[in-house]
């Protein structure tokens, strides 16, 4: 394209395509799933329900949610040569590489793997929603020399998660919580990397392709890797009665952003963030120690009442609060963005599946701005 036409830089309110699976209200602070409210499904629903809602567009009954709940946890399982290559990786790697390294790898041994049918993507999906659970619960472990746990059968996802991190299936407060957090990190509409997902799989590409294109774009701070940086921007900051003054310095003078405040889309509170603090601050009771919480919720109290903040519409995101629930569950900080990266899978898989019933190839232009009509030098004469 060539000059006059206007540039959409970021793609900032560019309506690329419809879809069913989530509307957010960025004005309003809303999230629906389906037609249902966040806060409805964080309250109430199974992680595999909101999967079965994303994948079918509507709630499972009782059988039918038995049976994802099922085949999720049986198609859990990884490839022995993927266990292998993940115990000769870099123990120091970046643990979203080594999830990206390893989803690529799973498209080797998957049955389906080149298969673009829907009915091979939906087993796909199946696999890669069980999967990427147990990639992420098994890193930890392996990285500290421990042998990975494999998946039971018998149990949810997010029960899963926390028996193949740590051996323990019954811890009711760290297994609800994972679960909620599931819940609520599952979809949220035309993100970087569902974008990326649905782009790649525009090209013709296959669902592990676009899940590798997305594990690599959440990665990045200013989407998935806020999480992370939530944490360790509350651990430098380190006793509630710092944040004042860490404020100053640090936010007052321009030199940093605060990790976790702030959404291309929210211009009000993020309801999940709601919901989270609420999960936090429940948390913060039971563990032993509050300070992570105070610090968080402190530093919140102050950006909010900051004008800086206030002119640009600037709340707490997603990853402000899940950090610290992260954390008092007792897990590395990180492993934070593998978590968002786990819960997503069904919203990206939701996305592939959509973007593959009515495609059309993802190809936006860009405006030229290099020079124009250069006479051709000869490499000897320059
Ligand atoms: N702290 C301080 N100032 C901020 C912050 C913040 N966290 N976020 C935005 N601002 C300011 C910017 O400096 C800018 O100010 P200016 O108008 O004076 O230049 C203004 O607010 C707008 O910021 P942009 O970066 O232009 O907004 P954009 O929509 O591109 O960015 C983003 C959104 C990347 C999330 C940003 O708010 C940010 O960097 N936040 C911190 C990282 C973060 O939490 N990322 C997670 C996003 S949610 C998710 O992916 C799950």
């Amino acid at each position: 394209m060539v000059a006059g036409a206007t540039v959409h830089k970021g793609l900032d309110g560019i309506i690329v395509d419809e879809s069913r699976l989530s509307l957010v209200n960025g004005a309003e602070g809303k999230l629906i799933y389906s037609g249902y409210k966040i806060e409805d499904l964080a309250a109430n629903a199974l992680y595999e329900e909101v999967v079965y809602l994303l994948w079918e567009g509507r709630l499972p009954k009782k059988d039918e949610l038995e049976a994802l709940r099922a085949d999720i946890a049986r198609n859990a399982v990884l490839p022995e040569p993927v266990l292998e290559m993940l115990k000769s990786l870099p123990k120091d790697a970046n643990p979203m590489a080594v999830l990206r390294t390893a989803a690529s790898a799973l498209s080797l041994y998957d049955p389906d793997g080149e298969d673009n049918s829907p009915e091979a993507n939906r087993r796909k999906a199946v696999r890669l929603t069980g999967q990427i659970t147990t990639l992420t619960a098994a890193w930890p472990r392996i990285r500290s020399g421990q042998e990975p746990i494999a998946p039971r059968e018998d149990l949810t996802l997010a029960q899963n998660f926390m028996y193949m991190l740590t051996g323990n299936a019954d811890d009711k407060t760290a297994n609800d919580a994972i679960n909620a957090y599931m819940v609520l990190l599952t979809e949220h509409g035309m993100n970087a990397s569902t974008f990326v997902a649905r782009s790649t799989v525009s090209t013709g590409s296959d669902m592990h392709s676009a899940i590798v294109s997305a594990i690599g774009t959440l990665k990045g701070p200013a989407h998935g890797g806020a999480n992370t940086e939530a944490m360790k921007m509350f651990l430098e900051i380190g006793e509630p009665e710092n944040v004042d003054r860490w404020f100053e310095e640090n936010i007052k003078t321009g030199k940093r952003r605060i990790m976790g405040i702030g959404h291309r889309i929210y211009k009000a509170l993020d309801p999940r963030a709601a919901v989270l603090y609420e999960r936090a601050r429940a948390l913060a009771e039971t563990a032993h120690t509050k300070k992570w919480f105070e610090i968080a919720d402190r530093l919140d109290k102050r950006a909010r009442s900051d004008q800086y903040f206030i002119d640009r519409n600037l709340y707490a995101n997603v990853d402000y609060y899940s950090a610290i629930v992260l954390y008092t569950i007792g897990l590395d900080i990180d492993m934070f963005t593998p978590l968002f990266a786990m819960s997503r899978i069904a919203g990206w898989t939701a996305h592939i599946m959509e973007q593959q019933a009515n495609n059309r190839l993802v190809r936006p232009d860009v405006l030229y701005t290099g020079p124009m009509d250069l006479p051709w030098v000869p490499l000897e004469e320059r």
